[in-house]
């Protein structure tokens, strides 16, 4: 009797997040997570957490080793209509190991936490995040810990062929022949990642890697070609800013932006800026899906001792979260015909932002990141009159995306021509 008392007593400052200290006892003993403790621990998670968390097998990497991703969620099974689906992506480079780690981590940080702390709580409950510690584990497994450069050859960096991942995707400015046939030797390691990138509705991404540390952002490559050092901007150039400066500005090496012998400017750079690739993930999330990715480099030795690991994980921890919550800036909502059914593959239409559509999941959603600003929207879709223009003022106060909603009406049955949109950039297979 006495416990529910006390307990009942207790309730209202739980509620408001006070009562628990966080728990980051995953930080005793550091050590690597490997291959097969991931599994154990993924399956493990799943288990203590059925409702909130979810182990997915996005494929398999050359050597049949699992492609792991934990998608942690409140509702890990079916997906909250218009809550964004955001992934991290670590280890592509299988020597680059710190981001590895800390993704581990922040899975255990997440699921340990959301009941304790009003922030996670909240962040779980709006965000579907999926978290993939390693693309590359054939990689690792060729890595040695305590190197800070890669081994000669680039033994580990690639895969078990030694093929770099981050210049083996589609590529927006290769002719068509070319990545036909680039497509015959795509390692399946890209492949399963190129394939999850165009199936899922993701909204923001971000790959880790290690060498450096800088946030950098698309492009990385230009029509120019050149080897480095001139800008290559998308269209979404403030929105990638902003996603950079919340990594840099939030980590307090990152920021000084002087580290590893280069010199960033606030921590961040445009990919093409620092130097140039064809390939890479970053820009193939951009050119290809909705999705915006981020390439985050964390450290400058690559794969640094275990002991380093719990002070990377304190200055990555308020970067980590503050990046999940960038998936509510800008505007959301749902594109619906007349009778509310939802209108997939639509797309919405940004004023000076024309160059980047964004296109409606299966479920008639969208989510279109943006800054503070007042834009013109509207919505198009095939077999559909165009919505009229709206004007919005977004704000993304209260971490919270505007919420606008679009009803299409189907074009006049004597209109004979194909209609109104056609995005020939979009990849499907
Ligand atoms: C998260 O959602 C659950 C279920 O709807 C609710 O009980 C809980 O209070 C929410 N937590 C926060 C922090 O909003
Ligand atoms: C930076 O450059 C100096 C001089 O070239 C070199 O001695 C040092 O090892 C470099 N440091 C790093 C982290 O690469
Ligand atoms: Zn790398």
């Amino acid at each position: 009797m006495m416990q529910w008392i006390f307990a009942l007593a207790l309730l209202p400052l739980v509620a408001q997040g006070y009562i628990f200290k966080e728990d980051e006892s995953f930080l005793q003993l550091p050590h690597y997570t490997s291959q097969e403790q991931l599994e154990d621990l993924f399956a493990r998670l799943e288990k203590a957490y059925p409702e909130q968390a979810r182990v997915h097998s996005i494929g398999r990497s050359l050597e049949g080793r699992n492609l792991l991703a934990l998608q942690i969620s409140r509702n890990a099974r079916q997906r909250p209509l218009l809550t964004p689906p955001v992934k991290y992506i670590a280890n592509m480079h299988g020597d680059e190991t710190v981001g590895r780690q800390l993704l581990v981590y922040l899975a255990q940080y997440l699921l340990g936490n959301f009941e304790r702390s009003l922030e996670i709580g909240q962040l779980v409950n709006t965000t579907d995040i999926f978290l993939m510690p390693t693309m590359n584990p054939d990689g690792y497994a060729l890595s040695q810990e305590g190197n800070c450069e890669s081994l000669p050859n680039y033994v580990g960096r690639g895969n078990a062929a030694g093929v770099d991942l981050n210049r083996d995707f589609p590529d927006r400015l290769e002719q068509q022949h070319v990545n036909q046939l680039r497509a015959q030797s795509r390692q399946p390691e890209t492949a399963a990642l190129a394939e999850w990138i165009v199936s899922k509705p993701f909204v923001l991404s971000a790959n880790f890697h290690g060498g450096a540390v800088v946030a950098s952002y698309p492009y990385d490559n230009s029509l120019a070609h050149n080897d480095c050092c001139e800008e290559s901007l998308t269209p979404d150039d403030r929105v990638f800013k902003q996603l950079a400066h919340t990594y840099s500005d939030n980590h307090p090496i990152m920021r000084r932006g002087n580290n590893c012998n280069d010199s960033f400017a606030g921590g961040i750079t445009n990919g093409a800026n620092w130097y140039e690739l064809s390939g890479g993930m970053q820009d193939f999330n951009y050119a290809f899906s909705n999705c915006f990715e981020l390439t985050i480099e964390l450290s400058c030795c690559k794969f640094p001792a275990a002991s380093s690991l719990p002070s990377e994980w304190a200055r990555n921890k308020r970067p980590l979260l503050e990046l999940l919550k960038q998936a509510h800036i800008g505007i959301k909502g749902l594109v619906h015909d007349a009778s509310g059914y939802p209108i997939p593959d639509a797309t919405i239409i940004v004023s000076g932002l024309e160059d980047k559509p964004i296109r409606t999941s299966k479920r008639g959603e969208y989510w279109r990141l943006l800054t503070p600003g007042i834009y013109s929207v509207y919505a198009a879709a095939f077999g559909y009159q165009s919505s009229p223009m709206q004007q919005l003022h977004v704000t993304n106060e209260n971490a919270e995306a505007l919420r606008v909603d679009f009803k299409l009406t189907p074009v006049e049955s004597n209109f004979d021509g194909i209609s109104s949109y056609y995005n020939p950039y979009f990849f499907r297979h």
